[in-house]
């Protein structure tokens, strides 16, 4: 053969390589309202900077008939690519070839470039869009997802793993996912669970959709699978690009800093006002968050699941913070299972990629009752105080109203190694509220008075005695617990030079094989 047509020869396995599964079933995707696996990877990486391996392999399995059906590539593409310049390394998994089910040769492909990447430091991304185990292949393919798993695992902490879900995933699949660092679903046409509804129903007689069973909006809303929604493809490939631009490579290097236009002594008056007077009316926390930090950006992760908490990515002076914040809107902020088990994952990504934790707390203290008992806010909570506890990463609280009982301790407090702790004047960290306090302390005294008008006074009385001897800012500040009480306008100055001034810092925590994390 001459050298053109062995180079003919090339490009034409290349073009048929990228056909997948053929055209009509590429028509069949569009019609679902899905983009393909080589257009996503389009959308997701820098203009031509996608370079592709294992083009050629085709499985290996000749029972059922695979003998005759060989795609080149089986069904997933791999290779590496930048995004905003830097490198990542992609799987897109390829629908239209065998349902984008995973074989042993497809299982390595992934393994390839995850090792690949764990070697060079650079993040992986993964485009799910599977039929989960390629049946014909039986326990091989098995294997190869738990070869997968396992490279999962030690990656995580070392480099970023991210995970898009553009169509099914489904049975032990979903695993791979769950263990990277976040999840984002596209909205009706991507759902995740470990039996779907036709076992469901068969084991347990529940009759329930694929959409309500694991549809987006429900690992969105209900379970906290999915950190993110996307209303397409498109949204949800961009948010992969956002979310790369606030982290590092890996875990030895700092996030990317770019340059801050947004004046970093810039006064908000409005924050003075913003705490309203009375201790019960709720405020939008989001609105602190965008008047502190960069040009009002912050990109919320779980904005839809336990809302009583609000935890996300922002700049100041143009590096990257996590901010971790209570959110009066609802149930008045307070702590309970979701919101810990959702603020402790996200403390923890932090810390292991060197991203400083900036704190707002608004907290009442941890939700009463036999459900939240029964379902463990014990061990539940107990996470978020350790992931506070075991974070090295510099991190700059600040009380804005109400810190209570266990609830200010698992809040970033001072002896968690706090590095900064402010307070605003409206700040109110005590053990417990005025209410509380006064029925524990003044119970006898109460139940002596017989006349109810007096009653109610005296218990007004003491609990505005309680308030303004033990419910502001300044007793924690007498004992040092608070670095300093500051004027609400003046927080993100105060929070950019705090930020700046423990760039440098170096805390460690003792040598061991690894925590014992309250799972
Ligand atoms: C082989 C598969 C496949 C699979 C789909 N296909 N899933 N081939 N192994 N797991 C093929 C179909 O035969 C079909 O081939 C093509 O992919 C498209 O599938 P359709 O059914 O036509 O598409 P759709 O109607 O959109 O339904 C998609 C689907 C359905 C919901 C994913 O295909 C399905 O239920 N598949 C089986 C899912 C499943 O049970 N997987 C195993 C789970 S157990 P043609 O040639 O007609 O185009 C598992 C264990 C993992 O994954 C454990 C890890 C630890």
């Amino acid at each position: 053969m001459a050298n053109q047509e062995k180079i003919n020869e090339l490009i034409e396995k290349r073009a048929k390589a990228r056909l997948g599964g053929g055209e009509k079933r590429i028509d069949s995707q569009h019609a679902k309202g899905k983009l393909t696996a080589r257009e996503r990877i389009d959308l997701l990486l820098d203009d031509d900077s996608f370079e592709e391996f294992d083009m050629f392999v085709t499985h290996r399995s000749k029972s059922f008939g695979l003998d005759k059906q060989r795609f080149l590539s089986d069904g997933v593409i791999t290779g590496h690519g930048t995004i905003d310049g830097r490198i990542v390394y992609v799987f897109s998994q390829d629908f239209t070839v065998f349902g984008g089910s995973l074989s042993e040769t497809y299982a390595l492909k992934i393994c390839k470039i995850m090792d690949m990447a764990m070697k060079i430091g650079v993040p992986v991304i993964g485009l799910n869009d599977s039929g989960g185990a390629r049946i014909q292949e039986g326990v091989r393919s098995l294997a190869g997802y738990a070869e997968i798993f396992q490279r999962n695992i030690m990656a995580s902490g070392v480099i970023p793993q991210i995970s898009s879900i553009l169509g099914p995933c489904a049975g032990g699949a979903v695993y791979s996912p769950a263990l990277t660092d976040f999840t984002i679903m596209t909205d009706k046409t991507s759902y995740m669970f470990v039996t779907g509804p036709k076992v469901v129903q068969t084991v347990t007689g529940e009759v329930v959709s694929a959409e309500e069973l694991g549809g987006a909006k429900i690992h969105s809303t209900k379970s906290g699978v999915s950190h993110f929604l996307a209303e397409s493809d498109e949204e949800n490939l961009l948010l992969i690009r956002k979310l790369m631009s606030y982290l590092p490579s890996n875990n030895l290097e700092d996030p990317p800093a770019i340059v801050c236009d947004d004046p970093i002594d810039r006064l908000e008056d409005s924050l003075n006002e913003i705490i309203p007077e009375s201790p019960n009316q709720p405020y939008d926390i989001v609105d602190v968050i965008s008047t502190l930090v960069d040009n009002s950006e912050f990109t919320e992760v779980h904005r839809n699941y336990a809302r009583n908490i609000t935890v996300g990515f922002a700049r100041f002076n143009g590096r990257s913070v996590g901010i971790v914040a209570n959110q009066p809107k609802y149930y008045a902020g307070v702590l309970d299972i979701e919101a810990s088990r959702k603020a402790a994952r996200f403390v923890r990504f932090c810390d292991a990629f060197n991203i400083p934790v900036v704190t707002l707390v608004d907290v009442p203290g941890f939700l009463p009752g036999t459900g939240q008992e029964y379902g463990g806010i014990i061990l539940h909570g107990a996470k978020l105080l350790f992931a506070y506890g075991e974070a090295t990463v510099p991190k700059v609280t600040i009380t804005l109203r109400k810190s209570y009982g266990g609830a200010h301790d698992v809040m970033s407090c001072k002896q968690l190694r706090g590095d900064l702790n402010y307070a605003w004047p409206t700040a109110e960290i005590a053990v417990m509220g005025a209410k509380g306090a006064v029925e524990v302390l003044e119970g006898s005294n109460i139940r002596k008075i017989e006349d109810t008008e007096e009653k109610t006074k005296y218990i007004e009385r003491k609990e505005d005695e309680y308030t303004s001897k033990f419910a502001n800012p300044y007793v924690a500040a007498k004992y040092g617990f608070i670095d300093d009480v500051i004027e609400p306008r003046n927080t993100r100055f105060r929070i950019i030079r705090a930020l700046e001034l423990l760039s440098n810092k170096k805390d460690v925590n003792p040598p061991k094989k690894h925590s014992n994390l309250p799972l």
